[in-house]
C-alpha cells in the first residue's frame, strides 16, 4: 500500500491514517508530526519550522522534501507507506514524484477527504492533544474519559497552538491557495480517489477501505 492522504486540516487525514497504518502494517509519515516533533526537541529545523507553523503558513517546499526523502529511505517504508499531509503544493508532488522515480516505486492512490467548511472548523475547535504519547480526542467526538486527561498516559490534554480560531482561517486559506490546486494535477492522473469523510470515524474508516482496501 502506498497512499498519500489529502484533505484540508481537520478532514480526519491523522486519525484514518493511524487507522489505516495499524491494519496494513506499513509506516505513517505526517509531515505535521515530523515537524512539531521538531519544534519539540528544539532542534535547528524546528526553531526555523516554528514561525510557519504558528502563523498556520507551509513550511518552505524544499525543508518538507527533504524530510520526506529520508522517511522514504528507510528500510520500513520499502513495502509500502501512507503520506499524510504531504505533498501539499504542486512542487512537493512534482519533488514526490522525482522521488519515487529514483527508487523505482509507484504510487497506488492519492485520496482525496471531502470535508464541509463548517464541520472542519468544529472539529479542529473541538481537538484536543496529549503533548507526552500524541493521543488525538476531540471534545466533541472522542472525548477522553476524564476530561483534559490522556486516557493512555494521563498527561495533561493541550490545544494545538495552531487550531486557535485566527490561525485556523489562515490554514484554510492557505489549503484552498497552495493544496486544492493538487486536486486538478492528480485529477490528471488516474490515482485521485474521494472519500466524503463525514459521519463517525468507523463509517469515514469504512468508506475509506472500500478505496484504499482494494489497493
Ligand atoms: P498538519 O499537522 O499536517 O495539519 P493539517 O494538514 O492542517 O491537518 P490536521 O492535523 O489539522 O488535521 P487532520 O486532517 O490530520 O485531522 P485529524 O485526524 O487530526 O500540519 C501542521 C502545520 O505543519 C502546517 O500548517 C504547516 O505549517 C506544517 N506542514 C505540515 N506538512 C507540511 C507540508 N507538506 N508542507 C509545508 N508545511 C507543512 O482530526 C481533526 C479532529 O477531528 C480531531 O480532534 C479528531 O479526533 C476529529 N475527527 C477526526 N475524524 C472525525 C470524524 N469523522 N468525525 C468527527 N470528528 C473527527
Amino acid at each position: 500500500m502506498k497512499l498519500v492522504l489529502l484533505g484540508p486540516p481537520g478532514s480526519g487525514k491523522g486519525t484514518q491514517g493511524d487507522r489505516l497504518a495499524a491494519q496494513f502494517g506499513v509506516p505513517k509519515y505526517a509531515t505535521g508530526d515530523i515537524l512539531r516533533d521538531a519544534v519539540r526537541r528544539a532542534t535547528p529545523l524546528g526553531n526555523d519550522a516554528k514561525r510557519y507553523m504558528d502563523a498556520g503558513e507551509l513550511v518552505p517546499d524544499e525543508v518538507v522534501l527533504g524530510l520526506v526523502r529520508e522517511a522514504l529511505l528507510a528500510p520500513e517504508a520499502a513495502a509500502g507507506f501512507i503520506l499524510d499531509g504531504f505533498p501539499r503544493t504542486v512542487a512537493q508532488a512534482e519533488g514526490l514524484e522525482r522521488l519515487l522515480e529514483e527508487r523505482d516505486v509507484k504510487l497506488d492512490a492519492v485520496v482525496y477527504f471531502d470535508v464541509p467548511e463548517e464541520e472542519l472548523i468544529h472539529r479542529l475547535a473541538g481537538r484536543r492533544v496529549c503533548p507526552e504519547c500524541g493521543a488525538v480526542y476531540n471534545v466533541y467526538s472522542d472525548p477522553p474519559a476524564a476530561p483534559g486527561i490522556c486516557d493512555n498516559c494521563g498527561s495533561e490534554l493541550e490545544t494545538r497552538e495552531d487550531d486557535r480560531e485566527e490561525t485556523v482561517r489562515v490554514r484554510l486559506r492557505v489549503y484552498h491557495e497552495h493544496t486544492e490546486p493538487l486536486l486538478r494535477w492528480y485529477g490528471q492522473t488516474s490515482l485521485l480517489r474521494e472519500v466524503a469523510a463525514v459521519g463517525s470515524v468507523d463509517e469515514v474508516y469504512d468508506k475509506l477501505l472500500s478505496v484504499a482496501g482494494r489497493l
